[in-house]
């Protein structure tokens, strides 16, 4: 069944009397006849996990409103900087009235009458679709001083970033809507609670968006079934690398990844080179291992892919992620696959540049951290690593996760142990051929 790619391929939908007839806003009209806390009730049926990243479920955030408050924002975060990821640029690029649709049901059911779609400053295609189509809705009524006819005021907005990686994390994202610098905020209080304009504020993915409308229309506990058991319906995902078919595709939350990559992508490009290595979740989370990708590809499946070791900072002092284990996830659905023959140092070595630069430099670990792993894995990958370097990295890789304001501390350790400790041999090799010389300190 496709729910979040029904319009893909047809440029009449992004249209507004099209995706009418196609059924558009026939769910917005459903859900305000119902109580706020009934679609709440209704998306926590249905089981639906935010798809920005941490796989949060949507109706449990939503709860976490103060019921007092007046003045309520829904943030959508359009953001979309994870290497790897681009299905959220292709559900605004052919179906953005399925956005604001989903936008105005969430609002509604979070009590907000205001709505910001924060877009990657580089999506400049997508935000003039999506300010045309906001200009549609509304000029149909769909928005304005009374939704569908509800009575229920809704003003959107669209709101273009300037091309920061970090203006994705939730709170610096708020911050670059505020016309402020895009600095992590130190969490709590969570955005639920302060949020934009210090009030109430919901953020969600572009794609956790789009999925509201169908929980509408077929109810919670039907979507719910499209899943797997505490993750339910169904998500995109964004494939890219040695496969036959990179692309967006639309997939039952829990298929397994194995089947995604085989099916859906049509498997691997080169018959005589078989998966190396596949990052399931955008380049924040640990590789996988071809033996480890027969799992169903949701955030219990993956949780259970090979644990890590630990990694051992200083004599006697470990580190500890999540109860002592390091696995990973779907996070931003971003599935980038690695045949045999490619240079895991190199590409872990690209990565940490990507992450040194897109630091913001608010804490130490992370700014300091960043910019090492960048440099060793650099000089590793170009034959120049020097004796010690594996242990640097895993010490200051672990030194970084878990002690810094925001989750780009993580999103820099994760992939940095993933790769060392799952590609240890390529990396002992390559130190081994290293021909840097010691010249002594002058
Ligand atoms: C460094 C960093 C970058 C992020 N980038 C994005 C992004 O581009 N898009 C997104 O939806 N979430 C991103 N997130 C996650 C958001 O902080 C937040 O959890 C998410 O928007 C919540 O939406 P959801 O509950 O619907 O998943 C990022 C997080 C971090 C730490
Ligand atoms: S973890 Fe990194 S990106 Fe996040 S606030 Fe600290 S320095 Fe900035």
């Amino acid at each position: 069944m496709k729910i979040l790619t029904k319009n893909f391929g047809n440029e009449q939908a992004k249209e507004i009397a099209t995706y009418e007839k196609l059924g558009g806003y026939q769910a917005l009209r459903k859900a305000v006849r119902l109580k706020p806390a009934q679609i709440i009730d209704e998306v926590k049926a249905g089981s639906l996990r935010g798809r920005g990243g941490a796989g949060f479920p949507a109706g449990v955030k939503w709860g976490f409103l103060p019921k007092d408050a007046e003045t309520i924002y829904l943030v959508v975060n359009a953001d979309e900087g994870e290497p790897g990821t681009f299905k959220d640029r292709w559900l605004m690029y052919w179906d953005p009235h399925r956005l604001i649709e989903g936008c105005c049901i969430a609002a509604y059911a979070c009590r907000s009458h205001n709505v910001y779609i924060y877009i990657r400053g580089e999506l400049f295609k997508e935000a003039a679709i999506l300010e045309k189509a906001v200009d549609e809705a509304y000029r149909r009524g769909m928005l304005g001083n009374s939704m569908v006819g509800s009575g229920w005021a809704m003003d959107m907005a669209v709101h273009r970033g300037a091309g920061a990686y970090i203006c994705g994390e939730e709170t610096s994202l708020l911050n670059s809507i505020e016309g402020l610098r895009g600095y992590p905020r130190l969490k709590p209080p969570f955005p639920a609670i302060k949020g934009v304009f210090g009030k109430p504020t919901i953020v969600n993915n572009v794609e956790t968006l789009m999925s509201v409308p169908a929980i509408i229309e077929l109810g919670g506990d039907a979507y719910a079934k499209l899943g797997v058991e505490g993750e339910g319906g169904q998500r995109c995902i964004a494939i890219s690398g040695h496969v036959k078919n990179p692309g967006v595709y639309e997939i039952p939350c829990g298929k397994s990844l194995k089947a995604i990559i085989d099916d859906d992508a049509g498997g691997m490009r080169s018959p005589d080179k078989p998966i190396k290595g596949v990052i399931p979740g955008g380049s924040s989370m640990p590789v996988l291992l071809a033996h480890e990708i027969d799992v169903p590809y949701s955030v219990d499946g993956l949780g259970k892919s090979e644990k890590i070791g630990e990694v051992e900072i200083s004599p006697g002092k470990k580190f500890i992620w999540a109860g002592g284990t390091l696995r990973s996830s779907p996070g931003s659905g971003a599935i980038v696959v690695m045949e045999e023959g490619t240079d895991m140092v190199a590409v872990c070595a690209r990565l940490m540049r990507f992450y040194a630069h897109e630091s913001c430099g608010q804490c130490t670990p992370c700014r300091e951290g960043s910019g090492w792993l960048a440099k060793i894995c650099t000089r590793l990958a170009e034959g120049q690593g020097r004796p010690g370097d594996l242990q640097r990295l895993e010490r200051a890789a672990a030194q970084i996760g878990g002690n810094t304001i925001c989750a780009l501390g993580d999103a820099v350790t994760w992939p940095m142990l993933g790769f060392l400790t799952k590609f240890r041999d390529e990396f002992e090799a390559r130190l081994a051929e290293s021909t840097y010389v010691d010249e002594g300190t002058p």
